[in-house]
């Protein structure tokens, strides 16, 4: 198959499908230019859990919600690293990790509710580099973890051959399961050091379901960016 070359990667014909993966990965706000520029920016957001306002920051957030909700108390407060960067974040004590990671700080990639009870895969993240079900995992739990979703790999310049064989291989068709499939696939390359078999992918993938039926996909694209990869490496 020939190859594209990097900076012709999202021009003209592949920019449609190349936003159709980013936004799948919960990066629809990020450019994805001629240049090919994407995936350089995370946006985060605090949303207040009784009024929904938003701040670009949690303590702008605290000062509204002891103003504005005086009557209330505050809510826990549970600090964790989410894609290298750490969070204070107002959690009830049953929110799930999915939850906090919606409803809280406006991350979008993992946190789409699907099944919401461990049977489906679609909101695996990595928990101190392993994976875990989001939905089925308390955010107190998290107190102090280290959280890696789709938008944080994704953003990540040494990721990006991964990033490329996705949107390459149109691996997003309504893309709900698409966020917790990538985020396998960084898990994937460094368990099996950048070299998986298809046996192993699948093996790893299979608690990952895909209604669309794009199975085949993930295991070709994951199979480039381990070849491309592994050079690096
Ligand atoms: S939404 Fe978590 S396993 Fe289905
Ligand atoms: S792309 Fe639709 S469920 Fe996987």
């Amino acid at each position: 198959m020939a190859q594209i070359p990097r900076r012709e990667f999202l021009k003209a014909g592949t920019a449609a499908l190349a936003g159709a993966t980013l936004s799948a990965l919960g990066l629809g706000s990020i450019t994805a230019s001629a240049e090919g520029v994407i995936a350089e920016k995370q946006v985060f957001v605090y949303t207040c859990p009784v009024c929904g306002k938003q701040f670009s920051d949690f303590e702008k957030l605290k000062a509204h919600f002891t103003g504005a909700h005086q009557e209330l108390e505050l809510p826990k407060t549970v600090t964790f690293r989410i894609n290298n960067v750490e969070y204070d974040v107002f959690v009830e004590d049953h929110w799930t990790l999915r939850e906090a990671l919606i409803r809280a700080i406006g991350l979008t990639g993992n946190a789409k509710q699907m099944c919401d009870r461990g049977g489906c895969g679609s909101c695996t993240v990595l928990i101190d580099g392993k994976p875990a079900l989001s939905c089925s995992t308390l955010a107190v739990e998290c107190e102090g973890k280290s959280i890696e979703t789709s938008e944080g790999i994704a953003a990540d310049p040494e990721y990006r051959p991964l990033l490329e064989a996705y949107v390459r291989n149109d691996t997003a068709q309504c893309g709900y399961c698409t966020p917790a499939q990538f985020t396998m696939a960084k898990y994937i390359l460094n368990k099996y050091e950048f070299a998986p078999t298809e046996e192993q992918i699948r093996l790893e993938l299979s608690g990952n379901i895909c209604r669309c039926g794009t199975y085949a996909r993930h295991v070709k694209a994951i199979t480039e960016a381990a070849a491309e990869m592994k050079g690096g490496k």
